[in-house]
């Protein structure tokens, strides 16, 4: 057996043992510890953390769940950590975070499901029963498609609320799944069985250094959980939020960011477009770019960056954050991956 010790960002320590071939993320199942993850077999990065002491083995995964570059850094995905000794271990998010048991499984109605952009649609979800509905921005839920075990992750874009409302908005993918259900069959009032909230990725608060936001496509969904928060509680960092779309036509979230920015003083956003239309007049090009030619005008202070999309978009603003000089430990991601 090896001694673990695992420490989140409030200094909550968690201690327990790991048997020879169990992952880190197991064996704290095992102890009662439920930790943020979903695939559990390296491909999602969702169960990330940073081994501060000891030896350890890394199981196979994919590369754009650990790139290799963090994996030098010593960072980790805990379903793919074996232990070979005594092992510590810094996890990247508060102990609320955990679950002491099992994930929460609910029922829900689909309330409301609506195209928002091309190959966009907006879903919203009431649970069935109990309203209590309180989960952190960030955060996502698992939902099952009905009359199958397949289930998916996505984002929830609203905030905590006591009437039991989840809002989604997700990308139609050609010959997805979940996908082909929303597209084809869902209507209100179908049943869907959501596992969640869960997740790491989240707001951190680290005084009033303000907070950027960069998003690739429906990736917009957690940041606009977040933005939301900071106008529920008019939190006084300064937030500025950066969208990435392919073409005009992918623009969507429009009318919900500027609902956030009535009600949030200090807050502003761009939307640019990769590949504009003559009839754009907006920014365009990657919003790492111009993420990354906005950071001089901090004059060196350096933001809490928060990052959300495809695997590609959420390396390059990484990529851009560390060029301009942010610290890597104030850069927050949440990897959109297929699973
Ligand atoms: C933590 C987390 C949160 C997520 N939140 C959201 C969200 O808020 N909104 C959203 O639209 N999606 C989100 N995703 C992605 C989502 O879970 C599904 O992967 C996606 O909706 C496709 O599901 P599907 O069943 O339609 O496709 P599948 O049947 O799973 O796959 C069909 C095809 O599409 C490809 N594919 C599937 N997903 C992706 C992807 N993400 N990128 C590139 N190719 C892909 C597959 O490789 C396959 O070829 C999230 C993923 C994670 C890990
Ligand atoms: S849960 Fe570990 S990589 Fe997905």
């Amino acid at each position: 057996m090896n001694p673990v010790v695992l420490t989140t960002t409030d200094g909550a320590r968690l201690e327990f043992d790991c048997s020879p071939g169990q992952s880190v993320l197991e064996a704290a199942a095992e102890s009662g510890a439920t930790l943020p993850a979903y695939c559990r077999q390296g491909t999602c990065g969702s169960c990330h953390a940073s081994v501060t002491d000891g030896p350890y083995e890394l199981g196979t995964h994919s590369e754009q769940a650990l790139p290799p570059d963090e994996r030098e850094r010593g960072e980790v995905l805990l379903c793919r950590t074996f232990p070979c000794g005594p092992l510590a271990a810094a996890l990247p998010y508060e102990r609320s975070r955990i679950l002491d048991g099992g994930i929460p499984v609910r029922e829900a109605v689909v309330t409301a499901l609506e195209p928002v952009a091309r190959d966009t649609v907006r879903l919203e979800l009431r649970l069935d029963g109990d309203l209590d509905c309180q989960f952190d921005p960030g955060q996502f839920m698992e939902l099952q498609l009905p009359g199958s075990g397949a289930k998916r992750a996505y984002s929830l874009a609203n905030t905590g609320n006591w009437e039991g409302r989840l809002e989604f908005f997700v990308r139609l993918r050609e010959g997805g799944l979940f996908s082909a259900y929303l597209a084809e069959r869902a209507r209100p009032g179908d049943r869907l069985t959501v596992h969640g909230p869960q997740g790491a990725f989240g707001l951190h608060e680290t005084g009033l250094r303000p907070r950027w936001f960069v998003a690739g496509g429906t990736g917009l969904a957690p940041l606009l959980a977040m933005v939301r928060r900071m106008a529920e509680w008019q939190e006084p960092q300064p937030a500025r939020l950066f969208l990435g779309v392919n073409e005009p036509q992918d623009v969507f979230g429009v009318a919900e960011l500027d609902a956030v920015a009535a009600e949030l003083p200090g807050f502003r956003y761009d939307v640019c477009v990769w590949k504009p239309a003559p009839a754009w007049s907006g920014p365009t090009g990657l919003p790492a770019d111009l993420f990354g030619a906005a950071l001089p005008e901090l004059a060196g202070a350096t933001p809490d960056v928060y990052v959300c999309g495809p695997p590609p978009l959420v390396d390059s603003v990484l990529r851009a954050a560390l060029l301009g000089g942010v610290p890597p430990e104030q850069v927050h991601r949440e990897r959109f991956l297929a699973t």
